[in-house]
């Protein structure tokens, strides 16, 4: 018995040396109107897609990009029922624009970043954006935007934390 409470005591205090590395912000704040009503948690339930699927990282480099129209279209095209989806879609092909997604997560332009380097690190989308697969609206829920987000964690895992590797001038 003391032996357990001893492992369960012992567990409880190295979860809270480590503190949460990436900071929820609780409750999320309300997410931006988008051109469409894009669920996240409504699409990843048909079990048919991954983020890879909609979101790439070019070249290996700071963006994972949002999906294009023909992405969507190879669904929905074929979804009569959700006529206003598909009239919006067929729109925005006809006129090769694509559909203009609010951003929710964005850095100061003087902030150094590459999503190819942290995924590389194996950190998870879910660490920096929160229970994507779960959420009708995707909303800033965590505080990866300040500065705070990113020194956390450097800190815990003693990455970098030189003024310059996050800040110009870049060596
Ligand atoms: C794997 C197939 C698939 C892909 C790819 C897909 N959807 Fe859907 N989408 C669905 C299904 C299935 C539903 C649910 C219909 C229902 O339950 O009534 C849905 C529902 C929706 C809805 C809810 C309202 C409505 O019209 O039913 C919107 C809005 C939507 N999708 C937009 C998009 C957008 C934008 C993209 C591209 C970023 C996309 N979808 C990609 C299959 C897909
Ligand atoms: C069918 C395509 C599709 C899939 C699959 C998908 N996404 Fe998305 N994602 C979108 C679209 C469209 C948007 C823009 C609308 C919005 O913010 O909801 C978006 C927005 C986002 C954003 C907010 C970006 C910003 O800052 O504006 C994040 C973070 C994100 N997705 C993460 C994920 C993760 C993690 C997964 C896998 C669990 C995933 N997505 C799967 C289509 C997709
Ligand atoms: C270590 C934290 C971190 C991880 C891990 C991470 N992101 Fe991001 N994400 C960010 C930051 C910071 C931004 C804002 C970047 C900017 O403004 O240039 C962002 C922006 C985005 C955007 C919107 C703008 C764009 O095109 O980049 C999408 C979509 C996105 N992330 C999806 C994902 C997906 C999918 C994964 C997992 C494969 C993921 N992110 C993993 C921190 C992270
Ligand atoms: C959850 C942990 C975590 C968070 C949050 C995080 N990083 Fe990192 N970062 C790492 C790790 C681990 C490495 C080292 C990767 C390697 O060496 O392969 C790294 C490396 C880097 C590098 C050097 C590699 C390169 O691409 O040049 C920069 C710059 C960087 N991070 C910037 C940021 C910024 C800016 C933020 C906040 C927006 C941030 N990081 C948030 C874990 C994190
Ligand atoms: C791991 C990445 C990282 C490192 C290391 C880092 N910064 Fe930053 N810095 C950021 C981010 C992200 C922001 C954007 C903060 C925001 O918009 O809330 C920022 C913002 C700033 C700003 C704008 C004002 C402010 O505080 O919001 C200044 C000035 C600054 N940093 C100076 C420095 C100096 C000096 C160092 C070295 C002691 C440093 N930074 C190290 C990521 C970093």
């Amino acid at each position: 018995m003391a032996a357990v409470l001893l492992v369960v005591l012992g567990v409880a205090l190295v979860s809270r040396a480590q503190g949460p590395v990436v900071e929820r912000r609780t409750p999320p704040p309300e997410g931006p109107s988008q051109p469409l009503p894009y669920s996240h948690r409504q699409h990843l339930e048909l079990g048919l897609l991954e983020c890879a699927d909609c979101h790439v990282n070019p070249d290996r480099g700071r963006l994972m990009t949002f999906p294009d129209t023909d992405t969507c279209l190879s669904c929905h095209e074929a979804m009569p029922a959700s006529a206003a989806t598909l009239k919006r879609l067929e729109s925005a092909r006809v006129s090769s624009t694509p559909l203009p997604w609010t951003r929710v997560y964005r850095l100061a332009d003087y902030v150094y970043w590459s999503h190819a380097t942290h995924i590389g690190a194996a950190i998870a989308c879910e660490t920096c954006h929160g229970p994507v697969a779960e959420r009708d609206v995707i909303a800033l829920e965590t505080n990866i935007t300040t500065k705070r987000g990113c020194v956390t964690c450097h800190e815990a895992r003693q990455v970098l934390s030189d003024c310059g590797d996050c800040h110009e001038p870049r060596q």
